[in-house]
């Protein structure tokens, strides 16, 4: 039998399809934009390969788009074909129950269902990657941690994946609060893996939840090539590079960023528009007149309303038609948000339920002015936000719109305690966002010669 880079028993009949599979594997690791081309080349080589058919429906189901359910369905109906054909192995026929189960609504059980391949494949990256991406639509940190730790020890210095499970490694760490390892970790997969994009951006999540903006405006300078290869994640990477100049109060800066890298391709894929979205809302909340930027995004948005594959995608497509002034698509939103809701069955239409409708609430709230209806439901979504999954930095825009609105509608003591745990979670360190609203409650509760400026609605 042959085997592919990691070292698994693959069913595939020919080197060249092995190749390709290789590539599209490495190419996945690094989100690369060239992974689906040699995915293809690997289903028009050998059909009969169920893996790569139900690797095509996960994929097409990370791109969290209703319309695109239906390739995915096809994907799962020919992978069960390809099944009845060849012979897969153990761990080829997981990753086909993991569609089905992904497809029958159950993201977490398809993410369990990866996570058992790891235990007699542990050195296995591509399920190791898909077991983090689900995680990560999830807001799942804790298992994304817990799967990687789970298999590091099995990685020794020459395998292929050692520099991508180092920065998946440094994410999860980053995003469970342990800063300095997850610096550590993925600065040294950076020097493994060099186009390993996810590492590169674990590390600048390390300078924005630290509040450092000039280490990593430093960190990431001059290292384009790291994420210039990518998929529409490389938009991703230029938002965070745009969070930091917002840090450094380089308005112009942001907005050249925001105009010619992400938003260079005018999409509605829901990362690119929550990368959008929640920086306009940023800038918003810093008095910054954004002019019409809103528009494009309502205009897309304003097509999206029926989609429910993910609250996080859809919170996000609710700003844009916020931002926008869409009130009859925030209304045709709300409520299909409230019918999945009350269904309440998959772990999509749970996460709907809570934190999905006090989160839509209270952004609509926040679009009308209401702040104060805006404050309650948005600090009853907050408690269980990571379930909208996303990372903490995503998320901080919601918290953010949270803390504005409670200082807005005078509930200052209440906004000054999420600014405290926004910072705790930050270990102590203070970006400029939290500075200037320490300084609005002060002045709010008329603390010394403080005035109270209210940023531009
Ligand atoms: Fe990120």
């Amino acid at each position: 039998m042959l085997t592919d880079i990691f070292g698994n028993d693959v069913s595939l009949e020919t080197t060249a399809a092995v190749e390709s599979w290789n590539k599209m594997q490495l190419g996945f690791l690094a989100h690369a934009a060239i992974t689906p081309t040699h995915l293809m080349d690997v289903i028009e080589r050998e059909p009969q390969f169920a893996a790569a058919q139900a690797l095509k429906g996960l994929f097409y189901l990370m791109l969290g788009r209703k319309e695109l359910r239906q390739t995915s369905v096809e994907a799962n109906a020919a992978a069960q074909a390809a099944m009845k054909q060849a012979m897969p192995t153990a761990r080829e026929r997981a990753f086909v129950d993991a569609l089905g189960m992904w497809l029958s609504g159950n993201p977490r059980a398809a993410r369990d269902r990866i996570e058992e391949v790891l235990v007699f494949a542990p050195m296995d990256s591509l399920a190791m990657k898909i077991s983090q991406a689900i995680s990560f639509i999830l807001g799942d940190a804790n298992t994304m941690r817990g799967s990687i730790e789970n298999v590091i020890d099995t990685y020794d210095a020459q395998h292929a994946g050692r520099g991508y499970l180092l920065g998946c490694y440094a994410f999860a760490l980053e995003e469970t609060g342990e800063y300095r390892r997850a610096e550590k970790t993925g600065r040294e997969g950076m020097l493994l893996a060099p186009d390993d994009a996810w590492g590169l951006h674990a590390v600048a999540h390390v300078y924005e939840m630290t509040a450092n903006s000039k280490g990593g405006l430093d960190w990431l300078s001059s290292r384009e090539s790291a994420w210039e290869h990518c998929n529409n994640f490389r938009y991703h990477v230029w938002w965070h590079k745009a969070l930091m100049h917002l840090d450094e109060g380089q308005i112009d800066v942001v907005m050249d960023l925001y105009d010619n890298e992400i938003r260079k391709d005018k999409t509605d894929d829901y990362r690119d528009i929550s990368n959008a979205t929640s920086l306009l809302s940023r800038l918003e909340l810093e008095g910054v007149d954004v002019g019409n930027r809103w528009e494009e995004l309502a205009d897309l948005s304003e097509n999206r309303t029926e989609d429910g594959c993910l609250i996080f995608a859809d919170l996000h497509y609710m700003l844009a038609l916020v931002g926008g002034d869409r009130e009859d698509a925030v209304k045709t939103m709300m409520s299909r948000m409230h019918k999945d809701a009350k269904m309440c069955k998959s772990d999509i239409q749970k996460a709907m339920a809570e934190p999905g409708i006090a989160a839509a609430t209270g952004l609509e709230a926040f679009g009308e002015s209401d702040y104060k209806t805006a404050f309650v439901n948005l600090s009853q979504a907050r408690r269980n936000m990571q379930d909208a999954g996303g990372s903490h930095a995503q998320r901080d825009v919601f918290e953010r719109l949270t803390i504005d609105a409670g200082i807005r509608s005078g509930f200052l003591n209440e906004a000054e305690a999420i600014l405290n745990e926004r910072k705790a979670k930050r270990n102590g360190a203070e970006d400029t966002y939290a500075s200037v609203r320490f300084e609005m409650i002060a002045a709010g509760r008329g603390d010394g010669n403080l005035s109270l400026q209210m940023p531009a609605e």
